[in-house]
């Protein structure tokens, strides 16, 4: 057994471990925080505006703040998402800022952590104003003047002559929203209903509905699915006017990567980090996002996406690849990471591209991309804060790489304290990129994937 790193548990509960081969994997359910899955926001006012496959529970945040901060206390999320930390943390009376590098993710952090200063009453008229145009376009020979966006290309149509009609109905009424705040709402409300009554969805990735055994839609009654969205809109803003504390809070969302940190806010500003950063699994935002990127104008060619690529943390396997070599830029003591890495390496080499190399490429850079993080929170933090980072492992090529376990050895390297690692979740779902047979081994029985919150304070 190779026990080399060092397994912190926070207090008061304590961990079970297990041996699967020379690694000890955390055993279930046995923490003191709330399970960060984002199952839970389905149902919650604001949270449940946007899905988001990797998000967070809003509970697991507020437990957090409840624990770490109080109404004077600067939040921060470096990996917003669609913005659960800053919607809790302003909920909560505290300052709340976010770095986001998709654009829709950033547009949702935006638009939902600072709905609360929205005008209910004009917002609603606007959505009256919606009904009656769309009902007049819908049930004439109008012809809408918007267009599907250029440059936005699917195997399959993504929409069916009907349903893009109206979904280009809808575009028009958009156009004519001169308030931006409103605009970015039903934009929002379109963004987040869009893959609904398409051709698509997400098998967690997104793909046709046909691949995954489901009729296309034909017809949909989208101008209602719209306005549903809108109506719950308005119902959970006036829900956060209401539950706000009446004191103000700053909230400022960052579209750059939190790597850029250095740029956007002062040294020791922050008094709690709450943060998922994207996990060791490949799963690919930009192209799960591709249809609101390209609807919502964010980009309008493929290449705009190369940036985005290169700015995600740990960039992806698809990015990495091809490349000879890549390595760790850092050196860990105590820690099998760097041998870990080149056992990924010399994996099924005649594979080629999607062999063990590639692999590894992709995992030296995950882990670069961990120094630059933990060394932006150090860089963030106030003396004697927190930052409570929620992670899962992996497994790649059938090789489990306890991610958190590293993380929190690369924390302490910066200067961090590691405090500890709780693990609120030993079961995790993969997502099919883990699980698939080309790429990779299939999770074996006796592998586990769990997700962990690590614990890090600024000494
Ligand atoms: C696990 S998700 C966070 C979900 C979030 N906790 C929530 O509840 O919505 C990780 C996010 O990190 C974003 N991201 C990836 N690389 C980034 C970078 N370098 N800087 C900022 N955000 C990044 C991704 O676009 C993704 O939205």
């Amino acid at each position: 057994m190779t026990n080399q790193l060092n397994f912190q548990v926070s207090k008061p509960k304590q961990l079970g471990l297990f041996k699967t081969g020379d690694l000890l994997i955390p055993t279930n359910g046995d923490s003191s925080f709330n399970d960060p899955a984002f199952a839970s926001n389905k149902k919650l006012p604001i949270h449940r505006w946007v899905p988001w496959i990797a998000g967070f529970s809003s509970d697991f945040v507020r437990d957090v703040l409840e624990r770490y901060a109080n109404g004077n206390s600067t939040v921060l999320d470096p990996f917003s998402g669609v913005g659960t930390t800053l919607v809790e943390a302003v909920l909560f009376g505290c300052n709340a800022y976010g770095f986001e590098i998709n654009p829709y993710a950033a547009l949702a952090t935006r638009v939902k952590s600072s709905s609360h200063q929205i005008d209910v009453a004009a917002f609603d008229e606007y959505i009256g104003k919606f009904r009656i145009f769309y009902d007049e376009k819908i049930n004439s020979d109008y012809p809408p003047q918007s267009h599907p966006p250029k440059g936005f290309t699917t195997r399959s149509p993504f929409y069916s002559p009907k349903v893009l009609r109206k979904v280009l109905v809808f575009l028009d009424y958009l156009a004519t929203v001169q308030v931006e705040e409103i605009r970015d709402l039903f934009r929002l409300a379109f963004a987040s209903t869009m893959v609904s009554y398409s051709n698509y969805s997400y098998e967690p990735s997104l793909g046709r509905r046909v691949s995954a055994g489901k009729s296309e839609f034909l017809d949909y009654l989208v101008g209602e699915a719209i306005v549903k969205k809108l109506i719950e809109f308005s119902e959970d803003i006036k829900w956060f006017q209401a539950n706000k504390p009446q004191k103000q809070t700053e909230v400022k969302v960052v579209e750059a990567s939190f790597f850029e940190c250095q740029e956007h806010l002062a040294p020791q500003s922050v008094d709690l980090i709450i943060t998922s950063p994207p996990y060791l699994n490949n799963y690919h935002y930009n192209r799960n996002t591709r249809p609101h990127l390209y609807w919502l104008d964010f980009v309008e060619h493929p290449s705009d996406f190369k940036n985005l690529e290169h700015s995600n943390f740990g960039k992806y396997w698809q990015t990495v690849r091809e490349q000879d070599r890549i390595d760790l830029d850092f050196s860990l003591a105590n820690s099998d990471l760097s041998q870990k890495i080149e056992l990924l390496r010399i994996q099924k080499p005649e594979k080629g591209i999607y062999g063990g190399n590639g692999w590894a490429n992709y995992a030296a850079s995950y882990f670069n991309d961990c120094y630059k993080f933990v060394s932006g929170i150090q860089y963030v933090l106030k003396p004697g804060g927190s930052a409570l980072v929620v992670i899962g492992n992996s497994i790649l090529q059938g090789i489990l790489i306890p991610t958190d376990q590293y993380l929190g050895r690369i924390a302490e390297k910066v200067g961090l304290k590691l405090i500890g690692i709780d693990i609120p979740r030993a079961t995790r779902v993969g997502n099919s990129i883990i699980q698939s047979d080309v790429r990779t081994v299939k999770a074996k029985k006796s592998h586990q994937l769990y997700e962990a919150i690590v614990e890090l304070r600024r000494i």
